[in-house]
Order: C-alpha cells, then sequence, then structure tokens
C-alpha cells in the first residue's frame, strides 16, 4: 500500500473539537443525475437526484491544519497573503490574483506548471438566481470533476489558451487544484467543509451531468458513508488560503479528488457577517 492510502489515525480525531451540521448528500440514483447551471424550464427541478442529509461531526483541523496534504486528504491550508484589493473586481482578479497564484499553486505542490482557468465569488448577500459570477455558498457534498470530466476540462483549458498539442500534455500527470479563501472579514458562517480522501469509497462518488446553457460538464454527488472524516479550519481569514484536490490523473493511491460541501454552523452568531469567498481553480502539471 502507498504511503498516500494509510488507514486512518482515529485516535487523533478523538482528541480534535468539532461541530455537528448537516450535510446533504444525495441518494444513490438509479439514472444519471443532472444538475442545471441556470434555472430550467418550468417543472424540471433543478438537480434530479433526491437529497438525502445527514447529521455528522465535522473535526476543527486548526491544531493539526500543518499535516494535511492534497496528495493524501486532498485538501491543505497555507498561509498566503495577497496584493488584491477588490475581490468583486474581475479584472483585478484576473490581473493580479490569478499569476499570484500561479506561484503560490507552484509552491505548496510538486507542480512545474499552473494554469488558473476560471474563479467564482461567492456571497449570498449579492448573488442572484440563475446568475453565475457571484454565487451563494454550495451546500451540497460535491466534487467539481470526475475521472472523465478532469480529462475534458484539461483538454479544453489547453486548447483555449492555444496549446498545440493538449492530448500529448494530458498523457503526463496533471490535475485540478481549487484555491479558496476569505475575501473579506474572517469566515464566521457557512464555512466550507472537507472530507479526508482516504475515507471515501470509489463507489461514494456519483458522477452526475452538470448542465450549462452551452455545455454539460460532469461533477461528483456523493452518497452517505459513515466513515467520512469531515474537516473544517474555524475563522478562516484573508491571509490564508485551501487548496482543494478536485482532479489528479494518477491512479496509484493517492488522493484524486475531494468531496466538500459549505454547511451551516450551528455556532455561528444570528448577526455574523454573510459569508464571502473565492474560489480559483486551477489547472496544473508535474514533471
Ligand atoms: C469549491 C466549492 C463551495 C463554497 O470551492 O469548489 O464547491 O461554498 N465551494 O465555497
Ligand atoms: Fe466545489
Amino acid at each position: 500500500m502507498s504511503q498516500h492510502s494509510q488507514v486512518l489515525n482515529k485516535s487523533i480525531f478523538a482528541e480534535l473539537p468539532y461541530v455537528k451540521a448537516d450535510l446533504t448528500y444525495i441518494v444513490r440514483p438509479k439514472e444519471k443525475p443532472i444538475n442545471y447551471a441556470y434555472i430550467p424550464a418550468s417543472a424540471t427541478p433543478q438537480r434530479s437526484a433526491t437529497p438525502d442529509v445527514h447529521t455528522v461531526p465535522i473535526f476543527d483541523g486548526r491544531s493539526i491544519a500543518s499535516e494535511f496534504s492534497p496528495d493524501r486528504e486532498g485538501f491543505a491550508l497555507a498561509d498566503y497573503q495577497t496584493a488584491v484589493q477588490d475581490f468583486y473586481d474581475d479584472d483585478e482578479v484576473q490581473r493580479v490574483y490569478y499569476p499570484e497564484a500561479e506561484q503560490f499553486v507552484k509552491e505548496q505542490t510538486d507542480a512545474v506548471r499552473v494554469v488558473v482557468f476560471d474563479h467564482v465569488v461567492r456571497n449570498a448577500q449579492r448573488s442572484q438566481p440563475g446568475i453565475n459570477t457571484i454565487r451563494e455558498p454550495g451546500k451540497r457534498v460535491h466534487n467539481d470533476y470526475t475521472a472523465n470530466s478532469g480529462y475534458s476540462r484539461g483538454r479544453w483549458v489547453l486548447n483555449r489558451i492555444g496549446e498545440d498539442n493538449p492530448d500529448a500534455l494530458l498523457k503526463n500527470r496533471f490535475g485540478i487544484i481549487n484555491v479558496w479563501r476569505a475575501i473579506a472579514s474572517p469566515i464566521q458562517e457557512s464555512p466550507l467543509a472537507v472530507c479526508d480522501a482516504r475515507s471515501i469509497a470509489p463507489t461514494d462518488w456519483v458522477a452526475s451531468d452538470l448542465v450549462y446553457p452551452d455545455r454539460v460538464g460532469e461533477t461528483y454527488g456523493v452518497t452517505y458513508n459513515s466513515d467520512h472524516q469531515w474537516f473544517y479550519f474555524p475563522l478562516m481569514h484573508r491571509d490564508q488560503a485551501l487548496l482543494i484536490k478536485c482532479f489528479d490523473s494518477e491512479e496509484d493511491g493517492r488522493a484524486r479528488f475531494s468531496a466538500h460541501s459549505a454547511f451551516d454552523d450551528p455556532t455561528s452568531l444570528a448577526d455574523a457577517p454573510a459569508r464571502e469567498s473565492i474560489e480559483l481553480r486551477t489547472l496544473v502539471f508535474y514533471e
């Protein structure tokens, strides 16, 4: 067994503080679930799968934060000071944040090349239904890509930046890593939970269509499994970032995908400021 898939050390968790919160999984479906990224025609549900809510412990990973690695648990927390002033300014995000984050991901991983290809700002107070530029926190357990769509997204990104031979590049190890951070005050409500990849069984993933007006992507929904070991980092502030491994082409036992979900934290104060965050999607190449 490789070092990446060593068994979970349950005794560590016994010491950690945790909150109990509801996470929304899906019931194992008979047909491939369909999710719409826009408001579909009337009578069509936004999501075809049946939600399956479970109350689970979500451990405070702060005291062991330096132990997490994208290749083992599928996520990691790191310090990251940014020069960006206004994350709502798309132009500044692309001009300042994209190159900064490319450097950050290189420093935090073995990647030799990093291409940022997408970002989403989340703020429930400023989001509008069906408009994807500013969104609400995503309160469903999911992973952004699948064993198939990691490749199709990689090819799409490489075509967009004018690479001559995407398929040749995608024969070497590559991955997709999200960089997630607070953009205003520390996160005091709707934090993000991430699941230790070693606690997820291959059969927990449910490939699902994600329908946009102009294309169909594929993401993973997740079915409940009492083995799942959830973490969060309370009060994430503007000077740190969470790396979330959403895809890895390597199939040697290291983390390939990462189940994650925002959740209603029962310990949040009623007047806590609405969560404001940004996530970047990056295509990474290894030597
Ligand atoms: C992500 C994600 C949800 C959220 O970063 O991929 O699913 O609420 N985020 O921030
Ligand atoms: Fe996601």
